[in-house]
C-alpha cells in the first residue's frame, strides 16, 4: 500500500531488509538501500546480472526457469511477438503441475500425465493476438502422455513429414515440471516475519505498508497517516500476505472466495465441489 506521508508511527514497525528468491537463490536487500516504489522487475534488471525479464502490462511480469517448456515453446515456433507467451507458459506450467499431481497412472518417461484434451483446454481465456494458437497448443501437447507426435506441426526437433518422430529429441521433461516453486528458506523467513504485527518501508516520496490482517488494514487506513485518495491497495501476492484474502469458505448458500485467491486454485476448488 503506498501512502503520501513518510512518517512511520507506532501503527507499523519499519522493515530492515527484504528477502526473496531469484532463480531459487536467496537475495537480501537492505530496505534503506531501495526506494519503496521500486518494482521487482526494475530491481532485477538494474541490480542483478539478469536482463531477461521484460515489462508486460506494467503491473505484472513473469520470469520462471521453465527450461523444457521454454525450449519447446521456442522449438515449435510458438512465440511470435511474444506478448502472450508469459501467460501461455504459466497456463501450460500449471496444467502440467496439476496433471502430474493427479492419481493418474505414471506416464511414459519424458511425458506428463497431461492428456491431449486437457492440453487443448489449457489455454481457455488466454488470447494470442498473433493467431499463433496451433504452435502453442502443439508445444503443450508435446508433453501429453497420449499424444501422437506425428500430429504435431512444424518444429526444430524432427524433420517435416517424419513418420516416426523420436520423443527423446524433445527437451527432456521431469514429472511435475521439476521446479521448486517455493524455496524452504523463504518459508522460514515468512514464519519468522509473522512475529511482527505490521511492517512498513518509508521513502522520501512514498511509503509501503504491509498489514497482516483485514483488521490491521482498517486500523492503518483509519490511522490518519494518509488520505484515502492517496492510497493504492496492491495485492500482488497469492502465497502470503493477508490470509483472509486467500481464504475459501464454504457457506450454506455457496462458496466465498477471497479476492487474492489464484484462478487455478479457484478452479481446483470448484471442480472438487462439483464432484
Ligand atoms: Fe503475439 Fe501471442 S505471440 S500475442
Amino acid at each position: 500500500m503506498e501512502g503520501e506521508k513518510t512518517t512511520t508511527t507506532k501503527v507499523v514497525a519499519p522493515v530492515e531488509r527484504v528477502v526473496f528468491a531469484l532463480n531459487g537463490e536467496r537475495q537480501e536487500v537492505a530496505a534503506a538501500d531501495v526506494e519503496p516504489s521500486t518494482t521487482l522487475l526494475e530491481f532485477i534488471r538494474t541490480r542483478t546480472p539478469f536482463r531477461g525479464p521484460k515489462l508486460g502490462c506494467g503491473e505484472v511480469y513473469i520470469s520462471i526457469q521453465l527450461s523444457p517448456l521454454r525450449k519447446r515453446m521456442s522449438g515449435f515456433h510458438a512465440s511470435q511477438c511474444g506478448f502472450c507467451t508469459p501467460g501461455m507458459c504459466m497456463s501450460i506450467f500449471s496444467s502440467l503441475v496439476n496433471a502430474d499431481k493427479s492419481k493418474k497412472p505414471a506416464p511414459p518417461k519424458g511425458f506428463s500425465k497431461l492428456s491431449v484434451s486437457e492440453a487443448e483446454r489449457s489455454f481457455l481465456g488466454n488470447m494470442c493476438r498473433c493467431t499463433g494458437y496451433r504452435p502453442i497448443v502443439d508445444a503443450c501437447k508435446s508433453f501429453a502422455s497420449d499424444v501422437d507426435l506425428e500430429d504435431l506441426g512444424l518444429n526444430i526437433f524432427w524433420k517435416k513429414g517424419d513418420k516416426h518422430p523420436d520423443p527423446t529429441k524433445l527437451p527432456s521433461y521431469t514429472l511435475g515440471g521439476g521446479i521448486c516453486t517455493f524455496p524452504d528458506f523463504l518459508k522460514s523467513e515468512i514464519k519468522s516475519s509473522l512475529d511482527f504485527n505490521d511492517a512498513s518501508i518509508s521513502g522520501p516520496r512514498e511509503g509501503w505498508y504491509c498489514p497482516k490482517s483485514i483488521k490491521q488494514y482498517y486500523k492503518l487506513v483509519n490511522s490518519g497517516l494518509f488520505s484515502e485518495s492517496s492510497v493504492k491497495v496492491v495485492v500482488g501476492n497469492t502465497s502470503t500476505g493477508i490470509p483472509e484474502l486467500s481464504a475459501i469458505v464454504r457457506k450454506d448458500k455457496g462458496i466465498e472466495i477471497g479476492a487474492a485467491t489464484s484462478i487455478s486454485r479457484s478452479i481446483e476448488i470448484l471442480n472438487q465441489e462439483s464432484e
